[in-house]
């Protein structure tokens, strides 16, 4: 089922996300320092973990480290532009900034659907920081990079009007109500969004869940830098060039709807 209109199930309550929201943005400092991931443990397989251990990679993985474990620091990333200088496409492309791929699949598809323009993906998750690096590395993909960290932190490091598009497939829905404030979509952290996105820049997100749809909806119509490119109150059909990420077809084989929406840096 997708989902392209605001008809409301008798699951959301809206007054009570507005409730939420502007509780949130009254705690701004404290929140500031909640993540909104959490490490997960699982398998890693061998191609994934030479792309972490081995130098050869380093120009894929933008902040190599040459260990497993740790979370990639991200201070020195003032500059993204400048990683494509010695690419056909150079610094000036548009760029493209995925935050959270999870395991890679759907911004690689992207990135070698689209060679004119260039993307960087930010993951604090190895299996698929090291999967996308070394599947990248296989395809001599020149117009894709990967970030191994928290995607906060990087865009806080980041100029003013960098970045043309950013991307959020599937977040994390974080669903009990005392974790919401864990959710990536909330007023402070898209304004982190908005400052560094070009004007008319773009900032597409999609989810499986239909609380955090509307979440977003609420969040991001209600903010001036950001205009809904559907209309007011409106969610996007399914752009053809998005591919299906796992997480979305995971919420498909569980029955969930889809829910895109599209903003332009105002
Ligand atoms: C539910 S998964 C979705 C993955 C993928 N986009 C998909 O649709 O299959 C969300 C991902 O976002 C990542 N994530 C959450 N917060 C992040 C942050 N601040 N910086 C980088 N990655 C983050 C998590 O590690 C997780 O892999």
């Amino acid at each position: 089922m997708t989902n392209s209109n605001t008809n409301l199930t008798d699951t959301i309550d809206m007054d009570e996300i507005s409730t939420r929201l502007a509780k949130l943005a009254q705690t701004p400092e404290q929140f500031r320092k909640i993540n909104t991931f959490m490490k997960r443990r699982t398998h890693m397989n061998q191609n994934a973990e030479l792309a972490l251990i081995d130098t050869r990679f380093a120009h894929i993985i933008l902040n190599h480290c040459g260990e497993v474990g740790k979370l990639g620091d991200v201070s020195a990333l003032t500059d993204l532009r400048q990683f494509f200088a010695d690419t056909p496409n150079g610094t000036d492309a548009p760029l493209t900034l995925e935050i959270g791929f999870g395991m890679g699949d759907s911004l690689f598809e992207m990135a070698s659907n689209q060679p004119e323009r260039n993307f960087i993906g930010i993951e604090v998750h190895e299996p698929g920081i090291g999967r996308l690096a070394f599947m990248a590395d296989e395809a001599s993909l020149s117009n894709l990079k990967v970030i191994n960290g928290d995607a906060i932190a990087l865009l806080d490091n980041l100029p003013d009007n960098h970045l043309d598009t950013v991307q959020l497939y599937f977040p994390d829905p974080w669903q009990k109500k005392r974790h919401y404030k864990r959710r990536f979509v909330t007023q402070d952290r898209m304004q982190k969004v908005a400052r560094v996105l070009k004007p008319a820049g773009t900032f597409h997100a999609a989810t499986d869940w239909e609380h955090y749809a509307f979440w977003m909806l609420e969040v991001l119509d209600n903010m001036p830098e950001f205009i809904n490119t559907a209309g007011a109150g409106q969610f996007t059909p399914r752009p053809a060039f998005r591919p299906q990420t796992k997480f979305e077809k995971r919420g498909l084989t569980h029955g969930h709807g889809v829910w895109d929406l599209i903003y332009q840096k105002a």
